[in-house]
Formats: C-alpha cells, sequence, structure tokens
C-alpha cells in the first residue's frame, strides 16, 4: 500500500518540516537540523513503514515563491492523490494573516483534489512559547481557535509539537495511525496478550521510527481511548503521566543513534522501577514491543518467552 503525504507550511524561515521529518524518519538528533538549509521546490522521499506500507512523502519548500507555484501551476501535481496531509505552522510566526492565507488556499485545492484525505495541523515550535506547560497550551488554544474559523466545517485534528520533546512523537504516532488498516484488532490483541503476561500495559512500536502502533486497553484502536491501567501496590494512578509511552518513543529512539554511532545494535531493554518492571523487546520484523509488569512475582524471563512464543501471531 503506497500513501502520499504532504507536508506543507509557509515560513521564509522554515516552519520546521524538514527537522520532524528528518528525526522521524532518517535516525537525525533535534540538535542536528539547525544547519539544514531551506527546501527547494519539493524533496521527495519514500519511507517504508511496517514492511507492507510506502509512504511517499512530499516536502514542500515553504517560501512564499515555491507556494504561490504549487497554488498555481504545480495545483493538480501536488494536490492529486493525497492520503494525508500535514501543514505545519511556526507558533512564533511574525505574520500569521499570511500563513491563515495560504493555509486557506492550501486546504481548499486539497479538498478539491483528495477528497478523502486526512488534514492535519501542526502548531510547531511550541518550546519557544515562554512559560511553562500552562503557557504552551494557551499558546497552542489561541492559534487553534484561531485556525477553526478558517478550517471549513470538516473537523481538523491539530497538535502542538517541538522536535525537541515528545510532543513530536505523540503526534506522528496519531497521523501513521490513521493509516495502519487493522489497528482496533490490533489492540485487542495487545489486550489479550496483557491478559495472558499478567502485564498492565503493552504498547506495540514501528521498529526504525519508533512511533506507537496500537497499545492494549482501548477497545475502538484509538490510541487516545485508553482505560487507564491498573494501578500499581503502591502508586497514584493520578501521576500516571498520560504521554508515557511518546516520552519512551523519544528516548529510546535517541538511545538507539547513540548505538548506532558507536556500531552497535539496540536490541532490547529492561527497566525497573520501584513499582513496576517495563520490558522493551523486538517483536515482529518491523515493530518492537514493550510490556508493563506491576506484579513483583511475575518474573522478566518469563515475560521475554511469552513476546517470543508470540511473535508468530503477530507477524
Ligand atoms: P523550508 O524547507 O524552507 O520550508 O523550511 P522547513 O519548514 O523545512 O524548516 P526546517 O526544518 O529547515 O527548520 C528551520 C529551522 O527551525 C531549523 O533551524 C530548525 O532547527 C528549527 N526548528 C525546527 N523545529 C523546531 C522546533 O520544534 N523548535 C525550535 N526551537 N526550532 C525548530
Amino acid at each position: 500500500m503506497k500513501k502520499k503525504v504532504l507536508l506543507m507550511g509557509n515560513h521564509d524561515t522554515g516552519s520546521g518540516k524538514t527537522s520532524m521529518r528528518s528525526i522521524i524518519f532518517s535516525n537525525n538528533l533535534a540538535s542536528a537540523t539547525s544547519r539544514f538549509g531551506a527546501t527547494i521546490d519539493v524533496e521527495m522521499n519514500h519511507v517504508r513503514f511496517l514492511g507492507s506500507l510506502v509512504l511517499n512523502l512530499w516536502d514542500c519548500g515553504g517560501q512564499e515563491t515555491f507556494l504561490d507555484s504549487y497554488l498555481a501551476s504545480q495545483r493538480n501535481t501536488i494536490f492529486r492523490d493525497v492520503g494525508v496531509l500535514i501543514y505545519v505552522f511556526d507558533v512564533e510566526t511574525r505574520d500569521f494573516e499570511r500563513d491563515i492565507s495560504y493555509y486557506i488556499e492550501c486546504l481548499d485545492a486539497c479538498r478539491k483534489n483528495s477528497p478523502e484525505a486526512d488534514i492535519f495541523v501542526l502548531i510547531h515550535k511550541m518550546d519557544l512559547v515562554t512559560g511553562g506547560k500552562r503557557e504552551r497550551t494557551r499558546a497552542f488554544e489561541l492559534k487553534k481557535r484561531e485556525l477553526d474559523k478558517y478550517s471549513g466545517s470538516t473537523p481538523i485534528k491539530m497538535f502542538g509539537t517541538s522536535i525537541w520533546d515528545e510532543t513530536l512523537y505523540k503526534a506522528w504516532s496519531r497521523i501513521v495511525h490513521t493509516l495502519i488498516p487493522n489497528a482496533p484488532l490490533l489492540s485487542s490483541h495487545l489486550t489479550s496478550f496483557a491478559k495472558i503476561c499478567s502485564a498492565i500495559e503493552i504498547v506495540l512500536f514501528e521498529r526504525t521510527t519508533f512511533l506507537i502502533i496500537a497499545r492494549s486497553g482501548t477497545s475502538t484502536g484509538d490510541l487516545d481511548d485508553v482505560i487507564p491501567p491498573e494501578a500499581g501496590p503502591d502508586s497514584d494512578p493520578n501521576v500516571i503521566n498520560p504521554e508515557r509511552f511518546e516520552k519512551v518513543s523519544q528516548l529510546i529512539k535517541a538511545f538507539k543513534v547513540s548505538c548506532s554511532r558507536m556500531q552497535e545494535q539496540f536490541h532490547s531493554m529492561e527497566i525497573r522501577f520501584p513499582n513496576y518492571t517495563a520490558v522493551l523487546e523486538l517483536m515482529t520484523t518491523n515493530t518492537y514491543v514493550m510490556a508493563i509488569v506491576a506484579d513483583p512475582n511475575v518474573q522478566t524471563a518469563t515475560l521475554r518467552l511469552n513476546i517470543r512464543l508470540a511473535r508468530e501471531r503477530f507477524e
């Protein structure tokens, strides 16, 4: 299966499209992106995802001359057969009105040429908002409210993102999740598998990007529709971080990049907390699995054996 993914957004100094693409799909670190030059016209890349899914990434340069050309002479080529449009705004833009006018035009061109396309908006570089989480949430909500006015009747999913934290993985996991055909089935298998292993949570990551594919405890397969896991013996369920798996994506991805720089390969990991143990193992050719257990009687060797035995079923 092949899906065209359009990465768009206008900003003369770069809204961050190439940076996020290279971190997610080319194993670059965020610190390396400051050296990137502007994208000239369109850069196309094919990325294999989960073995059989090919993402045809169109990274469209965001300078105005290019955008004018996409909307005029290249309109049919750019906006035809789009599976997903990701429109990236720089949260610190100095000309939001100009950005919005391009956004409206691109949205219109995409809806006319590819009515089936899923559309996402990323309000990016959230790390530049001064203050803490509350200020970032307020800045995001303000921009979102403004953009909602111009997004038409079909609701558009919007995320606040930054290359410097887990928000990038949260947004991209939700985006690629829409392209995975059997996500609800995968989630229900993971829920059964968690019960068999006495695990409180199990999550599946794509092998190279470390994006979240599916997790246990959801009936619909929707990554956000999750019943909170059973609390460990002494833990307060309210302190469980809702973004814990995206954080794992971010940390393990950076760790894998470091391993490969040392000419080493990452295989598996076991992490012990006072109330939990997490085991991260290769599941199938294209996925890693992470199982979390709270029961101190469950041996991690048994957990690993169960993962090995389940491989065939998830392949
Ligand atoms: P064009 O190719 O010209 O369309 O630009 P682009 O949208 O591809 O932007 P690019 O990825 O080249 O990033 C431009 C600059 O923004 C680089 O210096 C990046 O390091 C920086 N950048 C990207 N993402 C973030 C982010 O989340 N936070 C901050 N602070 N800087 C970012």
